[in-house]
């Protein structure tokens, strides 16, 4: 289902010694936002954590933190860390890529943003759906359009707040929470578009 060419054009990059630095502003969404909705001891799934987890930087059991990404040169390098954590090279677009495992705090590391088929969101979803304890949260910053201009990156989705929210709804979730980023934009040349911060939960049956 993924779009082969941004496996590879992944895989170049991180095989070229390409190392994100930790992304701030999932560091202080996690921060301000995720960490006092967590339950004590949850069980974490990072997705699209590159050569690095997003969780090496936090203070919390590394242990229960699970960390994917599809790229196998990035998670080999992860490996290589030595850390408690589990990197695992998976394609959360994958059916049933989590194998019946239950998480606590499902943690989008701007990966969703990077699946721009529609097919293979529908499939990501759906994994993320059934990956999540019952009173599992959900969290993501992605990017959506800006309020007055219309922007298109290279093998980025960018939807409009309102079309993500849909999609969210439409997999049968809650949303909890859903906040355009103060003062957070994400720049591609001389375009900008903005960071939305959702949280969401399964929905439950009335
Ligand atoms: C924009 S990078 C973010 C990397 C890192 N989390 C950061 O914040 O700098 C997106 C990551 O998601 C991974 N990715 C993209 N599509 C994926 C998929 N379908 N399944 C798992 N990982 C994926 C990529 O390999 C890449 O490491």
């Amino acid at each position: 289902m993924t779009d082969l060419s941004s496996l590879e054009e992944f895989n170049r990059y991180y095989s070229t010694g390409g190392n994100p630095p930790v992304t701030r502003s999932l560091l202080d969404f996690f921060r301000t936002c995720v960490k006092e909705r967590m339950p004590e001891k949850a069980r974490i799934l990072e997705l699209g954590s590159g050569t690095r987890s997003l969780f090496e930087e936090v203070s919390l059991p590394r242990e229960r933190v699970t960390a994917i990404d599809f790229s196998s040169v990035a998670i080999e390098r992860a490996r290589a860390l030595g850390s408690p954590i589990e990197y695992k090279n998976l394609d959360i677009t994958f059916p049933d890529a989590l194998e019946g495992e239950k998480f606590d705090v499902i943690f989008d590391s701007h990966c969703l943003h990077c699946i721009d088929n529609r097919a293979a969101r529908v499939s990501a979803f759906k994994n993320i759906h059934d990956a999540l304890s019952e009173e599992g949260i959900f969290c993501a910053e992605m990017m959506v359009q800006p309020a007055h201009n219309s922007v298109s990156f290279p093998m980025k989705f960018i939807p409009t707040a309102r079309e993500l929210e849909e999609e969210i709804l439409k997999h049968d979730f809650q949303i909890i929470y859903f906040m355009i980023g103060r003062g957070l934009s994400f720049e591609n040349g001389n375009q900008e578009c903005d960071l939305l911060r959702v949280i969401a939960k399964r929905k439950t049956s009335a």
